[in-house]
């Protein structure tokens, strides 16, 4: 099976060009003008529009069971949603119940995502501590493909890590080259301002944001970097929402330190004024954590990402119907945390960081794919526009608009935290493993038709850590006797 894509603007993270694109056996097998190809090879005529690398979506939860629910988009319906916005993979996430063994659950996972439409990898949580999860961990690095374990700082009482599963992990992610990442929320503040939340008589939506104010993820965010700082091995913090954690990231990365952090189209776009709507039904499909924060935080994380000190976007796609969110009708520390937004995330971004100068579409490529293919290690297989990477691929047409609405949707959810937004630029076309999967409007997703990514352990990142280290190693004090 065969493709051309003809007449279109190629765009990287590196560059611009004119070209078309020739896709076969699910590589792109060349580039450039005018090409010569096969006949009986499909034409896609991309006159006008641009030729960029699928979407990598880092953050999702595709029917994760959480919060005594389980989240309403599985694997299928969500990857599928996902290529109807221009994105090709996700990496999602295996989160062990506290006590279960990681291969267990890690198969579990695998299991439910053999329908997914898209290609797809897993970032494993470390919610517990014993040799068995150290040898889990090198298991699913070794054979598995996994290059990334997630640390959980909050939820208290559920999958939180403290400081020595934080420190056990770690050190056991430098030993294998994978990098750990966080969700930076101090879990005793959350519980305890909760606590002091409900005995005021706040028990609706808006006491989700109090008691999770920007320094309890600063902290957090502080805390895991300096842990990671003295275990020698690079982070990766998660949805970082506000400044505090912003700031901490700077910091460390002024000091020469690896840390890399993703923002979520959400918190880019939507405020915290949410909360306070009177409806409980539109304040409580906000309910994600960290939660939406005010017009500074916003700006923040946008000169993030124009800095490069944000390196990519993600959505945290966690989806709960109101029927699931009502569980937290009388107290909001029970409504199940989690928002959409697979499907939007490359619009968004693009109509509100390329169309309004704050970021090039090289950036946007950045941001978008080719970052997170860098940090987890699939680059230039997935991320790029070259010879010999994954045909996934999105025609993104630039005078095309769409009205964003849960009305008209494909995620498997009753709202939009973008509902009523008109952007402008959207793809016309996805690509998955060199096949038309969108095509301007018609979703022909394929359930099973995604492929799981192995992501091999780093490389030239931990070399350069270890030889670091090596140059800065302690010695012992020769004394006389
Ligand atoms: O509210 C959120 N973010 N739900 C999903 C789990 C997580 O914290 O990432
Ligand atoms: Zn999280
Ligand atoms: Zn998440």
């Amino acid at each position: 099976m065969s493709i051309v894509i003809r007449g279109g603007t190629v765009v990287t993270a590196e560059r611009t060009f004119a070209a078309d694109v020739y896709c076969e056996n699910s590589k792109i097998a060349a580039i450039g003008e005018n090409l010569e190809v096969p006949t009986g090879a499909e034409v896609l005529d991309a006159t006008g529009q641009y030729i960029m690398p699928g979407g990598i979506d880092p953050h999702t939860h595709m029917q994760l069971p959480f919060m005594g629910t389980v989240a309403s988009e599985d694997f299928y319906t969500g990857t599928a949603a996902g290529l109807a916005g221009g994105n090709t993979s996700i990496i999602d996430f295996v989160i062990p119940a506290p006590q279960q063994p990681l291969m267990e659950a890690y198969n579990q996972w695998k299991d439910w995502a053999e329908k997914s439409a898209a290609d797809y990898s897993f970032h494993v949580a470390v919610t517990w501590w014993d040799e068995s999860v150290e040898e889990d961990m090198g298991t699913l690095v070794r054979d598995h493909g996994v290059n990334s374990f997630k640390h959980f700082m909050a939820y208290k009482n559920a999958i939180m890590a403290d400081d020595e599963i934080l420190v056990n992990s770690f050190r056991r992610c430098m030993e294998l080259g994978a990098v750990p990442t966080v969700h930076a929320e101090n879990g005793e503040l959350v519980f305890q301002l909760q606590q002091q939340m409900l005995a005021k008589g706040i028990t609706g939506p808006e006491g989700h944001p109090l008691s999770r104010p920007p320094a309890v993820e600063g902290e957090a965010a502080n805390r895991a970097i300096r842990i990671a700082q003295v275990m020698n091995v690079p982070i990766y913090i998660v949805h970082v929402s506000c400044k505090e954690s912003l700031d901490a990231i700077v910091r460390a990365r002024n000091e020469g330190q690896r840390v890399f952090g993703e923002c979520l189209a959400g918190h880019l776009v939507v405020d915290d004024s949410v909360y306070r709507n009177e409806d409980f039904e539109f304040a409580a499909a906000h309910v994600m954590s960290p939660p939406f924060r005010s017009s500074e935080h916003q700006t923040a994380l946008w000169q993030g990402l124009q800095s490069g000190n944000l390196q990519t976007t993600a959505t945290d796609h966690c989806c709960f119907c109101a029927d699931q969110k009502a569980a937290g009708k009388d107290d909001f520390s029970k409504i199940p945390n989690g928002t959409a937004g697979v499907e939007d995330r490359m619009a968004v971004l693009w109509d509100q960081g390329v169309n309004s100068g704050r970021l090039t579409m090289n950036e946007f490529v950045e941001v978008t794919s080719a970052n997170a293919a860098k940090i987890f290690n699939i680059y230039p297989r997935k991320g790029s526009v070259s010879i010999g990477a994954d045909a996934d691929l999105v025609v993104w047409d630039p005078e095309g608009t769409r009205t964003i609405s849960a009305k008209t949707h494909h995620q498997n959810i009753d709202f939009n935290i973008f509902e009523g937004r008109t952007v402008k630029g959207i793809p016309s076309h996805t690509l998955s493993q060199g096949k038309v999967v969108w095509a301007n409007g018609e979703l022909r997703a394929e359930k099973g038709a995604g492929k799981y990514i192995h992501r091999p352990a780093f490389n030239p990142m931990f070399d350069a850590l270890s030889k670091q280290a090596e140059r800065n190693a302690p010695t012992a004090v020769k004394r006389k006797l």
